[in-house]
């Protein structure tokens, strides 16, 4: 199995991708840490891993609190002894993000504290853990967002993006020589709550989206979660500091 014995905590593993992600990786034989802020939709992908055969265990996390990154770290070391992946998934695009010139400071807060603070807490406790191990992989969630510009702008969500691929290649430099790997993938559009609930309300801004892709369609979650999985297994040791774009084409379509 690909990711036999391997820990994963997968934030934000209640919904979209990260549920597809506890799923998949618990499939290849993970150990999965359902590190997410709702308690029902956390309990019900531990369910459903269990149901498939696989191992899972929810822990209650906001991750822009830090007691509560601490206490996921700890809930992983606890549970089953080791961690091998951090796989950082959680992120929010609140409908009020627009332009800079009409973003309120609220809404901007609010998504670096999830986005970009929620990482940087990860990560903080995940590392020494990991090293203690002697390995590990962080898989830090950007979007194409964060290599494109975009006349209709989320700028609060696309910055945040684009700090996860710096903070990844710090990062990367950083604890490569201690064994551990980080990475980040830039999903395109995606079919999940987070974009269809939003973009299931404009027709006209869903039309367009689809139009720039080459493929013709969104993105599926599992077509995101094949490449963390791959992140997340020893196929990937001398994969590092990469910022692994998965969008169908559509940040290389020029017309
Ligand atoms: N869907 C897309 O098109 C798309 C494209 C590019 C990047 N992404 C990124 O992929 C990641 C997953 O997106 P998704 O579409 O699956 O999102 P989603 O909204 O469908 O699911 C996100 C999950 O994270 C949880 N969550 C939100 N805030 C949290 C917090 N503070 N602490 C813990 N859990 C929290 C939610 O409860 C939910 O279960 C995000 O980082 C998103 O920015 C998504």
């Amino acid at each position: 199995m690909r990711l036999k014995d391997k820990v994963a905590i997968i934030t934000g593993g209640g919904g979209g991708m990260g549920r597809v992600a506890a799923q998949l990786f618990a499939t290849a034989g993970a150990k999965i840490v359902v590190a997410e802020f709702s308690d029902a939709a956390g309990a019900e992908t531990v369910d459903l891993v269990r149901q498939a055969g696989g191992e899972a265990t929810f822990v209650k996390v906001d991750v822009s609190r830090e007691a509560d990154a601490k206490a996921m770290v700890d809930h992983a070391l606890a549970t089953y002894g080791r961690l091998d992946v951090l796989y950082n998934n959680a992120g929010i695009m609140p409908e009020a993000d627009h332009s800079v010139i009409d973003t309120d400071v609220d809404t901007w807060d609010k998504v670096m504290a999830v986005n970009v603070r929620g990482v940087f807490l990860g990560c903080k406790y995940a590392i020494p853990a990991m090293a203690a191990g002697g390995s590990g992989s962080i898989i830090n969630i950007a979007s194409f967002v964060a290599l494109l510009g975009c006349s209709v702008p989320q700028d609060a969500y696309t910055a945040s993006k684009g700090a996860l691929l710096a903070l990844t290649r710090s990062l990367a430099v950083q604890f490569g020589p201690k064994g551990i790997r980080t990475n980040a993938i830039c999903p395109g559009p995606v079919e999940t709550p987070l974009l269809m609930d939003w973009l299931v309300k404009d027709e006209a801004a869903k039309q367009l989206r689809l139009a720039r892709n080459p493929t013709g369609r969104f993105g599926k979650p599992e077509e995101i979660v094949y490449m963390a999985m791959y992140l997340a297994s020893d196929e990937s040791r001398w994969t590092n500091g990469a910022q692994l774009v998965v969008d169908g084409g559509i940040s290389v379509n020029y017309f």
